[in-house]
C-alpha cells in the first residue's frame, strides 16, 4: 500500500494544489492532504474551513483523504505510517527552501520527499498571490475551483472591511 502525504497551508486550496493532488492520486494508493497549522502565519480561513473546502473539491478522487496537523510534518508521517511526502515544485525559487525541508525531514525521521513539477499553467500560482489579487477585486476564477469562489470573495471583502 503506497500511502503519501501532500502537506500545505491550503489557505485556500488553488488549482495548483489540486493538480498535484490529482496527479499524486493517480500514482499512489492513498493520498492524505494534510492541512498544517502554522502558528506564525495569519490565515484567511480556519483549519476547519480549509479542510471542508479541500474535501468538497477532492470528492472525485476516492483515494484522497483530508486531515490536519499541528506540529512537525514528520511526526504526522510517523504516527500515520506515511513514508513519503509529495510536494509540487513551481520554479527554481521554490527549490532552496524545499530542498532544505526535504533534507531536514529525511534526517529527522527518514521520511522521503518526492517533488512533482507543477503544470506550467500553474507555475505562478500560490494561495498568497490569489489572496492579493482577490483582495483588490481582481478576477481569481482561473485560480481556485468554482465551488470556492464566492467563499473566497466574501472572506476577502470581510477582511478588507475589518482592516479599514
Ligand atoms: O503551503 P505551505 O505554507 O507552503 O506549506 C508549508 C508546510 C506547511 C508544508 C511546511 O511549513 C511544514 O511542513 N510545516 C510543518 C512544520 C515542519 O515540519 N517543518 C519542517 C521542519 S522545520
Amino acid at each position: 500500500m503506497r500511502k503519501v502525504v501532500c502537506p500545505g497551508s491550503f489557505d485556500p486550496i488553488t488549482f495548483g494544489h489540486l493538480d498535484i493532488i490529482a496527479r499524486a492520486s493517480s500514482i499512489f494508493d492513498e493520498v492524505v492532504v494534510a492541512v498544517l497549522v502554522n502558528r506564525t502565519k495569519k490565515s484567511l480561513f480556519t483549519v476547519e474551513e480549509r479542510i471542508a473546502m479541500i474535501r468538497e473539491v477532492t470528492t472525485v478522487y476516492p483515494n484522497v483523504v483530508v486531515d490536519s496537523w499541528s506540529g512537525l510534518l514528520v511526526d504526522y508521517c510517523k504516527q500515520n505510517d506515511i513514508p513519503i511526502i509529495v510536494k509540487g515544485l513551481r520554479a527554481i525559487t521554490d527549490f532552496d527552501y524545499e530542498l532544505q525541508m526535504s533534507q531536514i525531514n529525511l534526517q529527522l525521521q527518514g521520511v522521503e520527499t518526492l517533488f512533482m513539477s507543477t503544470a506550467p499553467a500553474h507555475s505562478f500560482l500560490s494561495s498568497s498571490i490569489v489572496k492579493e489579487v482577490g483582495s483588490y477585486g481582481g478576477d481569481v476564477s482561473s485560480y481556485v475551483p468554482p465551488l470556492l469562489l464566492e467563499r473566497l470573495k466574501t472572506r476577502l471583502a470581510l477582511n478588507m472591511n475589518q482592516q479599514s
